[in-house]
């Protein structure tokens, strides 16, 4: 059973994840939106470069206030994507190539003009008053925890109409829903159900800890979260077995370790390693494996039927929130020294490329070590052809500018007029389309997109990464990140040299009885000799490497 279990229902156990907006993904009819006509269009090239699951950032209508995360009807297609039938076409065309397809769950709040809050501001009597969190005056504490503090400086908003407050975690036009009224709770399962009978294979939920957290009046309601995500998560389960809900929850690793739920894991599936992702920027700044190693030691063991996502980047500033202030300020100094590169305070809204100057090793480097990380990786669209930000658009969108398929108009993303692209694309001559594109990185066998495919291929062939067992190797150099992941009897080892130094190590690896020796699994040698004193290695500057132990008898690829 096992075996069967591995190979289909835990599927995001060994998954690469590939998030996009198909706003930005590719124009098919001109308008200068992208749409799911488009995108379609583009599921072989994601097919092609083996991604198993794409990520939706939200489509449904919306004002766009907030890039399409301000919802005004969960159950349908904002028009300038297409139609719920384009909708069903991509995701039936995804399933055709092997691809699966997630999408964002935004259910914290509602846009303002969700016919929902309209009904409920126009009058306190209102049925859908209580979909919503009102007080006659804010909390004491009611400006901490703002999220976003270039634009709010309380989480309440006095509604002038009824004469009380609303609670909006973010921007004030995001009013949060009340997870308390029962009423909710049913809608949350009927929008989770809808798109999972169109063809959905799960969801990336949005702000998990705020949509979850109760504001309710002392003694008002008897309602305990984490009760609530597992008949989540259990009507998810019931409507289809093999779905999955992928959280964002980050918070400190003891309060992570509740949102996968008991010994069991019924809760969310899986968790962005928001921890993992911030300490190996500080370890990248320091060319010191230390921070990175520290990070995941303290990582809470993750139930059988759990995993981390891994992450360079994802569509939001890229947050240090997590580090101290004099952690953040190292990274900053490395990768984003000017204020306008940097965001409320905490975060950067910087691609990986620009920051670390382009250089190609490096940037290798570092996804080799993300996909070797503990977890399943996810790439956020352009990482494997190196797009940069344009610093010109505004917070956080400066990275998520159209998809760079060509040096041709618009970088090949749209036919329209420039002034129609819902954002600015990258003009730049290191990262504007002339540089950096699909079409010319197909072309060139040493390409970055070239270079990820091989990458991705690799990773899909090393279930020891998703789903062992993982323990750190101790070397004599503070620049070398070393690991081995294990599982059913097979190991593969990972060496990532931080720094722009060669280095040389012996890893002290013991020898198992039946190993035949190494295989390379990256590189173009294909065996390197375990010895009995370890694994003697000389590595290059941000050098990488992957080996598998081979053992006798082993069937797995070379
Ligand atoms: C999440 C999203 C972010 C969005 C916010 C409000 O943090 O990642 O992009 O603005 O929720 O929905």
């Amino acid at each position: 059973m096992k075996a069967a279990r591995q190979a289909s229902d835990l599927w995001w156990k060994n998954a690469v994840i590939y998030c996009l907006d198909a706003e930005t993904f590719l124009d098919s009819d001109g308008d200068g939106c992208g749409d799911f006509a488009g995108l379609t269009q583009r599921v072989d090239y994601l097919a092609g470069m083996g991604v198993t699951c794409i990520w939706l950032m939200p489509f449904f209508p919306s004002p766009d206030l907030d890039d399409g995360y301000d919802v005004t009807d969960f159950y349908g297609v904002d028009p300038r994507l297409g139609t719920l039938g384009d909708f069903v076409e991509f995701v039936r065309t995804a399933r055709h190539r092997g691809i699966r397809v997630i999408a964002d769950l935004v259910v914290n709040h509602t846009s303002d003009r969700h016919p929902w809050f309209q009904a409920a501001r126009s009058d306190r009597d209102s049925p859908y008053r209580d979909y919503y969190v009102w007080r006659d005056t804010p909390p004491a504490d009611g400006d901490e925890g703002v999220v976003f503090p270039d634009a709010e400086d309380s989480l309440w908003e006095l509604d002038e109409q009824t004469g009380q407050y609303y609670l909006h975690r973010f921007y004030a036009h995001q009013p949060d829903l009340n997870v308390a009224h029962p009423a909710v709770r049913d809608e949350v399962a009927k929008i989770i159900g809808f798109w999972l009978e169109l063809g959905l294979s799960g969801f990336r939920v949005d702000a998990v800890p705020f949509f979850l957290e109760i504001e309710s009046e002392v003694g008002d309601v008897d309602l305990d979260p984490h009760d609530y995500l597992r008949d989540l998560r259990a009507f998810l389960s019931r409507r289809r077995g093999d779905a999955v809900l992928l959280g964002e929850v980050n918070l400190d690793p003891a309060e992570q370790r509740r949102f996968f739920g008991d010994e069991d894991g019924d809760e969310l599936h899986m968790l962005f390693n928001f921890i993992g992702m911030q300490a190996m920027y500080l370890s990248l700044a320091r060319a010191d494996a230390g921070a990175l190693e520290e990070a995941l030691r303290a990582l809470p063991p993750v139930p059988p039927d759990n995993q981390w996502a891994s992450f360079v980047r994802n569509h939001d500033e890229l947050t240090l929130d997590k580090l101290s202030d004099a952690e953040r300020a190292e990274v900053f100094a490395a990768f984003g020294p000017d204020e306008d590169m940097q965001l409320f305070g905490r975060g950067l809204r910087r691609r990986l490329p620009p920051m670390l100057d382009g250089d190609q090793r490096r940037i290798r480097m570092v996804y080799s070590l993300m996909f070797s990380l503990p977890g399943t990786p996810v790439l956020f669209y352009g990482e494997e052809i190196g797009m940069g930000e344009n610093l010109a658009v505004e917070g956080r969108l400066s990275v998520r500018t159209p998809m760079q398929w060509s040096d041709e108009r618009n970088a090949g993303f749209s036919d329209g007029d420039a002034s129609t692209l819902p954002i600015a694309v990258v003009e730049d001559a290191t990262y504007g389309s002339s540089a950096v594109n699909v079409a010319d990185q197909r072309r060139d066998p040493e390409s970055l997109l070239n270079w990820m495919e091989r990458l991705i291929r690799r990773r899909s062939e090393c279930p020891e990464f998703g789903w062992g067992e993982w323990q750190l190797i101790a070397t004599a150099e503070p620049a070398l990140f070393a690991h081995r992941c294990d599982w059913e009897g097979s190991t593969v080892i990972a060496v990532h040299n931080l720094s722009s130094r060669a280095c040389t190590t012996t890893l002290e690896i013991s020898e198992p009885d039946d190993c035949e020796g190494l295989i390379d699994l990256l590189g173009d040698r294909d065996e390197v000799p375990l010895e009995a004193g370890g694994l003697q290695l000389d590595l290059d500057p941000y050098a990488y490497r992957w080996f598998r132990v081979r053992r006798r008898g082993q069937r797995l690829l070379p």
